[in-house]
């Protein structure tokens, strides 16, 4: 059933398509084109451009000169040529700008950021010959656990969506085509290729689906990977919901899906419910439709729809010459400036009683932690990037320590490779073989003679790209192989210390927090990380960094958790898309997967991440938004535009944000709405607009934010459309979502 929501087109009205161009009309300059190739097409080529040519490509039109389209990962850098399975080619010309991941790029709560990053990918994408980026991946974090939290963003939709419809404006702005993935609902990788998500409506619509919603409509995304995961009893790639009624109908998608690899399950369901590209494999798309249409069981008309489709992209986005792709390094020094500016803003300092600066007095500093001196840029299963090279925290504190500072080194802790340590055959004293194996005697020792001979120990804990992967989800957010035992240790031995942590998703930090003079998140933070964190450390710049998700005190505090929702209970079966069970990934099959629960409950709702906590009033050790500089930050004297505001308004918020230290400084200004008398569940807060401020020493500024009325909109179920709720609505101005300075209030009138 397809309906055309009145709401529907009046959210398309107020973006703007109407009166402007509507960005995914890039889509639609070759109609009369396209009919002219489609009516000079067989059956048989039509088929062929419905499914995958290699495990990166699907075939063009040859006999007519459409060339094939070129896909690569995605979504932080662009990953080397692969063969069949994905296994390496080995070429001397396939590496690329290793970008930081997807939450250290979102903690610069910067559009303007992502726009860049989103661009210097693209770039790269067209030095490498690629069409179309597998990117960015835009789910919302909802387990703290999640495998793939380092590549998604946040935990929030709003932001989300603002830094989404950046990287994909600035990727298709290169002439790449940026594929957002993983529509939708892919939040767990545990049973990810079976699981069947059970959310409700409004809970889809303002949370899960709105990165995806702001991607298509505002940042003109020209392609959609349909998830693994089944929504509301659908497999994505086959849900007439999500791909027909909501993407195509109702937000105006002119272009293409592509399954998740090995993500097409029937050539019926695919054909008729809005999958354009099967990948990999031609098994479901490919001759089973032919017979289909010999048997009356599907019109060749629709196998002309998906090859319209295909085609608005292939036409918009210029095939790169063969003569032309890998010719010079996709990485050059623009983009990896761009790599190193969002690794500077990343950076979250979460605790600092003064140490930080380090001071110009120091003479012998320790940098402790086996994470200061490993490489991220590959690993985690498909995101990863042959990166030129990458400057680790260690070399970037060696390289920016003053002359005549000694810089020693000890790993503290064991690498942990979980099952690839048995299948790769890297296996040894130093390998841990279990998460929660306590520190090494020996390695302990090493470490804690160099804390107590040094002025300051700079100790590095986190995950790696074994214990947050794609494929799995950790088991817990616990700091792994002795790591809290090991920063008492330190503490004792010299209570200089500061704590990185380096890691894609949030960690469990009470115990560094407690044991650590600062502390600070530092990501796993591209080619250039270690580069931005020894100038955040040495005080060249002033950290700005801010959480793009909701540290807890303990997992279990977090919504899935506490109602039940995860971790599903085990039943009998392995699970097909489970890393282990990756051939291609893991060289051999791994033993039996356990299956779980068929189904994923959301009775969480609206409720992720800090909505939940704040809702709930349970307390986080460090909440969305927060981040500390250098600087303090004054908000004052706050006004809004009007007391009262209707549908087709924007309330614009205004206020001074003053330096209040010695040195230039960055703030992230945030506002959150709460509504104290709404007849309906609300959270408690909710993020709707934050802007990056850039301040001189002691600089005041007047900084001015807007939220259109039409994003306070909730989803009325029974109308089946977007309503205004009126009534009293609070406006909250801060530097974090616990942290509010500043607070007024408007009206807003209501409608149904
Ligand atoms: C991942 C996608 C990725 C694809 C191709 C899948 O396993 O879920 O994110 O783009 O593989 O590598």
């Amino acid at each position: 059933m397809r309906k055309i929501i009145y709401s529907a087109v009046l959210a398309l009205v107020l973006l703007g398509c109407t009166e402007t161009r509507c960005p995914q009309d890039v889509l639609m300059r070759h109609e009369d084109e396209i009919d002219a190739i489609i009516a000079q097409m067989t059956l048989e080529e039509k088929v062929q451009m419905l499914h995958s040519k290699t495990i990166m490509s699907s075939e063009g039109v040859p006999r007519l000169g459409i060339q094939d389209i070129k896909y690569a990962d995605g979504p932080f850098g662009v990953r080397e040529e692969v063969g069949d399975g994905f296994r390496p080619l080995g070429w001397q010309m396939d590496s690329a700008t290793y970008f930081p991941t997807g939450s250290a790029l979102a903690a610069t709560w910067s559009p303007e950021l992502a726009y860049s990053y989103g661009n210097g990918i693209g770039q790269e994408a067209r030095r490498r010959g690629k069409d179309v980026m597998l990117g960015p991946a835009i789910n919302i974090q909802r387990l703290p656990v999640g495998g793939r939290s380092y590549e998604y963003l946040s935990e929030d939709p709003f932001l989300s969506a603002r830094l989404a419809v950046g990287y994909v404006k600035g990727m298709q702005d290169a002439g790449t085509a940026a594929c957002i993935k993983h529509f939708a609902l892919n939040n767990q990788e545990t049973n990810r290729g079976s699981v069947n998500v059970i959310a409700d409506e409004r809970t889809m619509r303002e949370i899960y689906l709105k990165p995806f919603e702001a991607a298509v409509r505002e940042g003109g995304a020209m392609c959609v990977m349909p998830a693994y995961n089944k929504v509301n009893g659908d497999y994505c790639s086959e849900n007439e919901h999500l791909l027909n009624e909501i993407l195509r109908d109702e937000w105006g998608f002119k272009g293409m899906t592509v399954s998740d690899w090995g993500g097409t399950h029937s050539t019926m369901g695919a054909a008729l419910h809005g999958l354009n590209v099967q990948m990999t494999g031609d098994n479901y798309l490919g001759r089973p439709v032919i017979d289909s249409i010999a048997t009356g069981a599907l019109t060749e008309d629709i196998v002309d729809a998906k090859v319209r489709e295909i085609l608005r992209l292939r036409l918009a986005v210029r095939p790169v010459p063969e003569d032309e792709a890998n010719k010079v390094q996709a990485s050059q020094p623009e983009t990896r400036a761009i790599a190193r500016t969002v690794a500077e803003k990343s950076i979250v300092l979460l605790q600092n009683n003064g140490i930080l600066p380090l001071s110009p007095d120091i003479r012998k500093i320790a940098v402790i932690g086996r994470n200061a001196d490993a490489f991220t840029a590959s690993g985690g299963m498909g995101a990863g990037v042959k990166t030129p090279y990458e400057i680790t925290p260690l070399a970037g504190i060696r390289k920016r320590a003053p002359e005549g500072v000694e810089v020693d080194y000890a790993p503290a802790y064991k690498n942990y490779l979980g099952m690839f340590a048995r299948w790769t055959g890297q296996t040894g004293p130093d390998v841990a073989v279990a998460l929660d194996e306590p520190a090494d005697p020996a390695m302990l020792e090493e470490a804690l003679a160099l804390a107590r001979e040094a002025d300051v120990v700079l100790y590095f804990c986190g995950t790696n790209k074994t214990i947050e992967s794609e494929g799995m989800d950790r088991t817990d957010i616990k700091l792994p192989v002795g790591q809290d035992a090991i920063a008492y240790a330190l503490a004792a031995a010299n209570p200089n210390l500061v704590t990185v942590v380096i890691s894609g998703g949030p960690c469990e930090l009470a115990s560094v927090t407690e044991c650590s003079a600062a502390l600070l998140q530092g990501w796993w933070n591209g080619l250039e990380g270690g580069t931005a964190l020894a100038e955040v450390l040495f005080g060249d710049i002033a950290p700005s960094g801010k959480l793009p998700f909701s540290i807890p005190f303990k997992l279990q505090d977090s919504p899935a958790y506490a109602l039940h929702n995860f971790p599903p209970e085990e039943e009998a079966e392995e699970d097909l898309f489970g890393a282990k069970y990756r051939k291609d990934i893991v060289g051999q099959r791994g033993p039996r997967m356990p299956r779980y629960k068929q189904t994923s409950e959301y009775t969480e709702g609206l409720l992720v991440g800090y909505r939940w906590f704040d809702t709930k009033f349970i307390p986080v050790l460090y909440p969305f938004g927060y981040g500390l500089s250098y600087v303090d930050f004054e908000y004052s004297d706050i006004k809004v535009s009007a007391g009262q505001f209707e549908m087709d308004d924007r309330i614009k918020v205004s206020f001074t944000v003053r330096n209040c230290g010695n040195m230039d400084a960055e703030e992230v200004a945030q506002l959150y709405v709460g509504r104290p008398e709404a007849k309906i569940e609300w959270p408690a807060k909710e993020l709707k607009a934050f802007q990056r401020v850039s301040l001189k020493a002691g600089e005041s500024r007047r900084v001015t934010l807007s939220v259109p009325v039409e994003d306070l909109r909730y989803w009325d179920v029974e109308k089946n459309g977007w309503a205004v709720e009126g009534g009293r609505l609070d406006i909250l101005v801060g530097s974090s979502s616990k942290d509010i300075r500043l607070n007024c209030f408007v009206s807003l009138i209501g409608l149904k």
